[in-house]
């Protein structure tokens, strides 16, 4: 499996924020957004990942990850010339995907919580088998901001619906998709929805038509935050901020999971961590090269 994280888009709900600088280079709490979707990735032990941006970005993208290779990994990007839509990413990544499946991630989703890494690898297994689609839903409670997805009494997937005006139940579909290589078809088939956009949940609709969309619940025991909107930024800085005080353990470090993975040793982290000494991320970084 591969992943491609959505990097594009236009910001707009963050202005005057993100007039100048792209949102997923700002900070949540001691490091970049971006962080925080690649770090899932590489939990999930996906080496080859393709970010997808803003023609005026690619440039500070690659200043931030290069071609990955100081992290053990290939990463690739992909203009998006306009901010068509989440499913636009799909079509883009075509190439990329190759004949393979693909994780894809939204790059301003933040999560958090125990056993997360386990939900996503067996999403992950469970698409290498059987192909499909599987997204997953949580609870929140103002759902017209959201992708939303409604049940039957037997807990089967009746609708899922972009930004409804009338939703039909509290349940978002958060920023992790896992899908078969049939997404690309599927994407390219989409036609752009009132808002002239290439919906992510036209893609899980058509999934759902053919009676292969998956839906798993997220529970009350996660944090999700989709840091598009000042509010959710702030309040997803201030929880990784409260959590890593709390435990000492970073949330979202790259460099400690490339490590922690075995796809860098430790002359290759103290190396990461020597620009970054003054701060206490790379303090973190140089503390956890020299542990036994
Ligand atoms: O956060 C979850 C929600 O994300 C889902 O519940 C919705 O179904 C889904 O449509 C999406 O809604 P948003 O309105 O929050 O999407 P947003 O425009 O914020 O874009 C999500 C990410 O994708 C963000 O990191 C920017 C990037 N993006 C967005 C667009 C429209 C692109 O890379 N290209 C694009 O064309």
């Amino acid at each position: 499996m591969k992943a491609v994280i959505l990097a594009g888009g236009s910001g707009t709900r963050l202005y005057p924020v993100t007039i100048s600088v792209n949102k997923h280079f700002l900070p949540i709490y001691n490091k970049p957004m971006i962080y925080y979707p690649l770090s899932l990735v590489m939990l999930l032990g996906i080496r080859e990942v393709l970010f997808i941006v803003n023609p005026d970005d690619r440039e500070a993208f690659k200043k931030l990850f290069g071609d990955g290779s100081h992290l053990g990994m290939r990463i690739q990007y992909k203009i998006q010339e306009r901010p068509n839509g989440l499913a636009e990413g799909l079509i883009l990544a075509e190439d990329f995907i190759g004949a393979d499946n693909v994780c894809y991630m939204l790059g301003d989703n933040i999560f958090y919580g125990h056993d997360l890494v386990q939900i996503m690898k067996d999403a992950k297994s469970e698409i290498e088998t059987a192909g499909g689609a599987c997204v997953f839903g949580y609870y929140v409670k103002d759902p017209e901001r959201f992708g939303i997805v409604e049940f039957d009494e037997q807990g089967n997937v009746k609708s899922i619906e972009e930004k409804p005006a009338n939703p039909k139940s509290n349940y978002a579909v958060v920023g992790m998709y896992f899908y078969d290589n049939r997404a690309v078809e599927i994407a390219k088939n989409v036609e752009p929805s009132e808002r002239g956009e290439l919906e992510i949940t036209s893609v899980n609709e058509e999934y759902l038509k053919k009676g292969k969309l998956k839906v798993k619940l997220l529970g009350r025991g996660f944090a999700w935050f989709d840091a598009g909107t000042h509010d959710s930024f702030l309040e997803a800085g201030e929880f990784v901020a409260t959590i890593e005080k709390k435990t000492g353990l970073m949330v979202g470090c790259i460099e400690e999971i490339a490590y922690n993975n075995g796809w860098i040793n430790k002359e290759d982290l103290l190396a990461l961590a020597k620009p970054l000494k003054k701060t206490d991320y790379g303090k973190y970084l140089i503390e956890l090269a020299e542990k036994e």
